[in-house]
């Protein structure tokens, strides 16, 4: 009779672990506790066990019944439990979903870009030229005199190899104007080219950063006039500040270009008339000039021939400007700073 009683329990408890909902529970008791259960049926057949083992086998048989509904109340409340998870857990397609954060590009490579596509309409050829170069395609064939002043001008990082015998130092390009030499040698006129490459010179402020940018263009070709120059800057300033911009040209020195410019865009705020933006109308893009014989020269292009104007800017400086950006510490544009880039 005790062995029965058990084996009746281990039975139910093993269908009741594995019942999966609540019409396979509803069986199980019936199957075990209903008027012709299992358990019941034992139960009933407990008169017939003699009378001094009876309170005993009673005791268990309650035991057993009273295991049997807690095991089917538990097993129920697990059951309502995992149905309501699963309502939970439902994918509703329609709601909004949680957008991956995407990334952009660099703000001063978004000027690039913009800055490329604005030249490469009028027919200026996109180059790189190395950033680790020699003495002579920076400064030499430039013009610049041998021990020169200028070349302290520019606070150039030198770098620890020996001179080489025909070009001089190694040093990092602290202007695009390097690329000049280097267009000339590799194509014959008519050049049309845009340099846009790192510039590296020893500085570091609020406004300098040791590694920046610039976007050189260089135009040689036959009959090349100031007002080619006057002209393409007005292009561009037009293009990539906006059509009602103008541009201007200031008597300047540079030992590359005769005779040299610095040259303005008109202020966007007040259309060149003077406002607390930029005081006298005028905000400063870079340098630009017609291209010194001894340039040409120096590129084996000859000047008696061909003319041609270069000029050099900064697109940092230029995306500054169009956005009318104030930024406070210049050297945070390249600070990774997740706060700072993605506002643009
Ligand atoms: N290389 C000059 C600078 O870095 C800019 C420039 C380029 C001037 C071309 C004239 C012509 O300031």
């Amino acid at each position: 009779m005790e062995e029965n009683l058990l084996s009746i329990k281990n039975a139910a408890l093993s269908l009741i672990l594995d019942a999966k909902d609540d019409k396979m529970l509803e069986e199980i008791k019936l199957q075990f506790l209903g008027r012709s259960g299992q358990l019941t049926l034992a139960i009933k057949e407990i008169t017939k066990v003699p009378v001094e083992e009876r309170k005993e086998i009673g005791i268990l048989a309650n035991e057993v019944k009273q295991t049997i509904e807690e095991a089917l109340n538990e097993q129920e409340k697990i059951l309502s439990k995992k149905r309501k998870q699963i309502i939970f857990e439902r994918i509703d397609v329609t709601n909004p979903s949680v957008k991956p954060p995407l990334g952009h590009l660099h703000l001063v490579t978004q000027a690039i870009e913009e800055i490329s596509a604005i030249f490469s309409k009028i027919g200026f050829e996109r180059v790189r030229y190395p950033e680790v170069e020699w003495d002579w395609y920076s400064f030499g064939a430039l013009n610049f005199p041998q021990n020169h002043p200028a070349r302290d001008e520019w606070e150039t990082f030198f770098i620890k190899e020996s001179p080489h015998e025909k070009y001089g130092a190694m040093l990092l390009t602290p202007h695009t104007s390097s690329g000049q030499i280097r267009e000339m040698e590799r194509k014959k006129p008519p050049i049309r080219m845009l340099n846009i490459a790192k510039t590296y010179r020893r500085q570091s402020d609020i406004s300098h950063v040791p590694m920046f940018h610039q976007f050189e263009g260089l135009v040689v070709d036959k009959d090349i006039a100031i007002t080619h120059l006057k002209g393409t800057l007005d292009y561009f300033v037009r293009s990539f500040f906006g059509k009602d911009r103008k541009s201007r040209i200031r008597p300047y020195h540079f030992q590359f270009t005769e005779p040299s410019f610095e040259v303005d865009v008109s202020c966007g705020v007040c259309n060149g008339k003077g406002c607390k933006v930029c005081k006298a109308g005028w905000l400063e893009l870079g340098g630009a000039g017609m291209v010194h014989p001894n340039v040409l020269r120096a590129g084996k292009i000859d000047p008696n021939e061909y003319s041609g104007f270069a000029f050099g800017f900064g697109p940092e400086r230029c995306m500054m400007m169009k956005e009318g950006l104030k930024i406070e510490d210049l050297r945070i544009l390249y600070s990774n700073n997740l706060d700072f880039l993605e506002q643009f």
